[in-house]
């Protein structure tokens, strides 16, 4: 399972922080931390919306370009040894630097160096998309889609929104999802992870992304499911995820193998994998040993995230 090439579609850099490196920086600059670590070492909290605070006080501690960059490598290092090839990165203005938008284009030039390294090193490719954070509000997302417009270009493919989806409305940020695609930028919004198939239908009807990140409570709406495979939207699902933090009660339970047999295009990643003790090796072989997903499947799921993969068509090739 490890040894498959993987094309990883729905990874937050900040989420894929290893907690050792966290904790490393924290002593560096004297924040004290202790209070979302466990004492075995990894994060410790109590469910998602604590899991949102924990994960914004471990980003409190990424205050300069170098910290991303070197944050870029931990995070390539571990999807390169779990035979990621291609992977797209969320990443968020409001974290880098504390939120000083002025500093933006500094922290990208880090992170795309650093991922140019390991594509040279380790022969993974990352591109980025930029995310603004639902639970911040509509006001704060406009000058995140300004960062997003003026960075747009090879490198910076997409723009999205994560954070609480039970919070605003999709129709609220519509202003920055136009500014970012008047860009030229592709769009992806989170939904369908803890706000229902409505939460689907609202995020598509609002903000017409062509790929939703999760997706995957669709499932309870046989129309939206048939209006997804026809529409050929691409869902970004991360069962992992979605297991560790009990939008399912199990893997048995989990929606993935249901949606692709009725034909929708599902693709498969991490989201933020040490904060849930997960890698793409271990959701490979969750979906192996629940739902007998052999190598055609996953040459299926990869080809689907491959073409909806927000890079140019001479990147794909050369993954190809
Ligand atoms: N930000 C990081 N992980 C997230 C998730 N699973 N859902 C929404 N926002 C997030
Ligand atoms: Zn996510």
């Amino acid at each position: 399972m490890r040894d498959i090439p993987k094309v990883e579609l729905h990874l937050h850099l900040e989420g894929g922080a290893p907690p050792a490196f966290i904790r490393g920086l924290a002593k560096e600059k004297s924040v004290d931390l202790s209070g979302i670590f466990r004492e075995d070492g990894g994060y410790t909290y109590r469910d998602f919306w604590h899991f949102l605070q924990v994960y914004e006080a471990a980003t409190s501690v990424l205050t300069t370009p170098e910290d991303y960059a070197r944050l870029t490598r931990a995070v390539l290092e571990e999807s390169a040894a779990n035979g990621v090839v291609y992977a797209e990165t969320f990443l968020s203005p409001d974290f880098c630097g504390g939120g000083d938008v002025g500093a933006w284009r500094d922290y990208l030039t880090a992170i795309r160096e650093a991922a140019e390294d390991m594509e040279r090193s380790h022969g993974i490719t990352l591109r980025g998309i930029v995310t603004c954070i639902r639970h911040f509000g509509p006001e704060r997302s406009r000058p995140i889609a300004v960062c997003a417009a003026e960075t747009a270009g090879d490198w910076l493919t997409g723009f999205g929104m994560a954070g609480d989806e039970l919070k605003g409305k999709p129709g609220d940020f519509l202003w920055a999802f136009d500014c970012a695609r008047e860009a030229g930028l592709r769009i992806t919004v989170h939904a369908g992870e803890w706000g229902g198939a409505a939460s689907v239908r609202d995020a598509l009807d609002a903000l017409n992304p062509e790929r939703i990140g999760h997706g995957v409570q669709a499932i309870d709406d046989p129309a939206l499911v048939d209006r997804l495979a026809e529409d050929g939207i691409v869902l970004e699902c991360c069962p992992g995820s979605n297991v560790f933090l009990g939008v399912y009660k199990d893997w048995r339970s989990h929606p993935i193998e249901r949606l692709r047999e009725r034909g929708v295009k599902v693709t498969v990643s991490t989201d933020d994998p040490p904060f849930f003790g997960i890698t793409m090796t271990s959701d490979y072989e969750n979906l192996n040993r629940h739902f007998g997903w052999d190598e055609e499947i996953f040459a299926e799921v990869n080809r689907n995230a491959l073409e909806a993969a927000f890079c140019d068509a001479a990147t794909k090739d050369k993954i190809a």
